[in-house]
């Protein structure tokens, strides 16, 4: 595993053909991201415990876009959050690389997440006094081998709003605008709970081919949960979680893209 400064770097992408994902899909892989091994998580004790996860399984690859679909309370947002080092599991272990995050102190999934990690969720969290790129410069100000604000505001199409601020964009637009920052440190992996959740059709649109070009243009590997079924189409994955489980995977052939999603 290269070294930089002490950060895992990613291999190049050219090491990481799509079209291997298949026979890839349930083995234990170098290339893989992440690698979960019967991650539960249980909130709360005795009688109000709630059993969030049951026994996750997963792998995620370099480079791949996955979509987890899944009914309300099924557990998507607490796999993510922990996948992220948001949270912690219960029980099982979670690896990214070869960095088990599951034994990590505090401090090391800090250092986790603000070196590797960008979140997107449904409500952008801009702050309301930054324009759009002061708001990914707080970012960037902190990473440890940033993009540009500009840049990385160009690449989710808002090179024309640096200068705006929150309350003057639309809400895809705000949206991007959380992409870019979440983006702007290179991150390894993107994880993005329900991106346009808030958004009708047009915006979401414009959302997620932001997050399609990222993944296709910097090999971000990403993860992103909604509740529209259609937009498993843009995936190369698509990862049906049911009861704190993954209750079945599907690869898409064939994927669309975000203008061609049918809300
Ligand atoms: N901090 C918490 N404390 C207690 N219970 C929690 C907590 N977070 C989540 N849960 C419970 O864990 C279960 C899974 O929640 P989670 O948020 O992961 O579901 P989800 O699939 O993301 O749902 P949604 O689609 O509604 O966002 C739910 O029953 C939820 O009530
Ligand atoms: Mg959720």
């Amino acid at each position: 595993m290269a070294q930089r400064n002490g950060a895992l770097s990613r291999p190049p992408l050219a090491a990481a053909p799509r079209t291997r994902y298949h026979s890839r899909m349930d083995t234990p892989d170098s290339r893989a991201v992440f690698r979960t091994e019967g991650v539960t998580k249980v909130y709360g004790t005795g009688a109000v415990e709630v059993h969030a996860l049951r026994g996750v399984d997963l792998l995620l690859y370099e480079a791949e876009l996955v979509v987890l679909l899944g009914a309300s309370g099924s557990g998507k947002s607490t796999l993510l959050n922990i996948l992220g080092g948001l949270d912690t599991a219960t029980a099982g272990r979670v690896f990214f690389r070869d960095h088990d995050l599951s034994r990590a102190s505090d401090k090391k999934l800090t250092e986790f997440r603000r070196d590797h990690v960008g979140f997107v969720f449904q409500f952008y969290n801009l702050v309301p006094s930054l324009t759009a790129r002061e708001n990914v410069a707080l970012v960037t100000e902190i990473a440890r081998r940033p993009m540009r604000p500009e840049e990385a505001l160009e690449r989710v199409g808002l090179g024309h709003r640096l200068d705006h601020f929150p309350a003057e964009l639309s809400g895809g637009e705000q949206q991007r605008v959380a992409i870019a920052r979440a983006i702007a440190k290179r991150p390894d992996v993107l994880l993005c709970d329900e991106p346009t959740g808030a958004l009708d059709s047009a915006t979401g649109i414009t959302v997620l081919e932001a997050l399609v070009e990222v993944n296709r243009d910097l090999g971000t590997t990403t993860a992103l949960i909604t509740h529209n079924a259609e937009i498993r189409k843009i995936a190369h994955r698509v990862i049906y979680v049911a009861d704190g489980r993954i209750s079945h995977q599907e690869v898409n052939e064939t994927r669309i893209e975000p203008s061609q999603v049918v809300w």
